[in-house]
């Protein structure tokens, strides 16, 4: 099997993949920054730990087939442990769901072939389903020039995706059209949409297919829609008058102050009993698709998602240079996590 390193190995999310890969008999190196918290894990699990920072991730890469980046937010992780595995010729994959990361590692492919690295961003639960729908809905209707997708979460945030979240507030929202990024204001448009169990009102989020699923597709309009509810989308509404308040550093510093005093993450019960309705829409201003996920908690599939990818990326699978999920494994990827059901209109 290859040699895989899993980097931010003992946060929330880095730590569940960490125990998953074990009880699956894989033996992956643990890495992150902070000393203390690699080796206590690593320990436990008996595991061999490495710790370094990211701007030093080369020397610490040179022996390992592929990376695996769980350490957000990843505006400040990805690019620079991507660098280091084209150095090294190590494959990356994270799970980041960030617009701008996407952006920015798909602007590495061409060094990325050139070294034979495949590079493979968002392997979470942002945006492996998505992005499998994504493709399934352009199987199924090829002259797509519109793809709407949305997902209605049960359950609760872990303290990452929290202060990922307040990093991105005030930044507004972001769409595709004419195969370009555009930016909107935040909780732009709303739609009623029927994600699988009844109609909801449902808003624009800057989600990252917003980026991934045109490199997927090809379809040059996206827009990606989730249930917020009414108080969340006139808090969002009314930053737009109140001047970018949500912007301020000092602001979001309080806010991730209370994420680290108040957030622990869904326990096991809840990842066990947790679900989610995924939807996607094409449209070809003639006839249209619909198709749906039903789907294991966020959390839950974005360990079962990232030990796949990375998997089948350590097997060869994948091409050379950028890749989204669905775009190197096909749209079937999605129904190889136990759990999950595809259903068409
Ligand atoms: N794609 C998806 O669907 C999906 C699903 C789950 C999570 N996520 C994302 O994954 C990230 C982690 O979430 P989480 O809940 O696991 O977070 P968490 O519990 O807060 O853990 C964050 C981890 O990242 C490390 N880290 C943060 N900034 C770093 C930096 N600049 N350099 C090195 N290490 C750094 C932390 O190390 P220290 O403790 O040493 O700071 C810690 O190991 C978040 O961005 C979240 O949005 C995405």
């Amino acid at each position: 099997m290859a040699e895989v390193l899993i980097y931010g190995s003992y946060g929330y999310t880095g730590e569940h993949i960490a125990r998953t890969a074990v009880d699956r008999g894989w033996t992956p190196v643990l890495a992150g920054r902070t000393e203390a918290k690699v080796t206590e894990l690593a320990d436990e699990l008996g595991l061999r730990s490495r710790v370094f920072d990211v701007e030093d991730a080369a020397d610490q890469l040179r022996d390992v087939d592929v990376l695996l980046n769980c350490a957000g937010p990843f505006a400040r992780t990805a690019e620079p442990l991507a660098r280091a595995c084209i150095e090294t010729g190590t494959d990356y994959l994270d799970i980041t769901g960030e617009i701008g990361v996407f952006e920015r590692l798909h602007r590495m492919n061409d060094a990325a072939a050139e070294a034979g690295v495949t590079l493979m961003p968002g392997v979470g639960f942002d945006v492996v389903p998505t992005d499998c729908l994504a493709a399934h809905l352009h199987d199924r209707l090829p002259e797509a020039t519109s793809l709407a997708l949305g997902f209605d979460a049960v359950g609760s945030f872990s303290p990452g995706t929290l202060k990922t979240a307040i990093e991105g507030l005030g930044e507004g929202g972001v769409v595709r059209r004419e195969g370009r990024l555009k930016q909107v204001p935040a909780a732009w448009k709303s739609r009623n949409v029927d994600f699988g169990r009844g109609r909801k009102t449902a808003t624009t989020v800057p989600w990252g297919d917003v980026a991934t699923a045109y490199y997927t597709t090809g379809i040059p309009t996206v827009e990606v829609y989730t249930p917020l509810p009414r108080a969340a989308r006139l808090l969002l509404r009314a930053d737009r008058v109140l001047g970018g308040l949500l912007e301020r550093d000092a602001v979001q510093s309080v806010l991730k102050r209370l994420v680290d005093k108040r957030v622990e993450g869904p326990d096991d019960e809840e990842l066990e009993e947790g679900f989610v309705w995924v939807w996607g829409e094409a449209t070809d201003g003639r006839d249209t698709v619909t198709s749906r996920l039903r789907t294991p908690h966020t959390y839950k599939l974005t360990v079962e998602t990232a030990l796949l990818t990375t998997e089948r990326v350590g097997d060869g699978d994948a091409p050379v240079g950028y890749q989204t999920p669905a775009g190197a494994f096909g749209p079937e990827l999605i129904l190889d996590v136990p759990g999950v059901q595809r259903l068409d209109d």
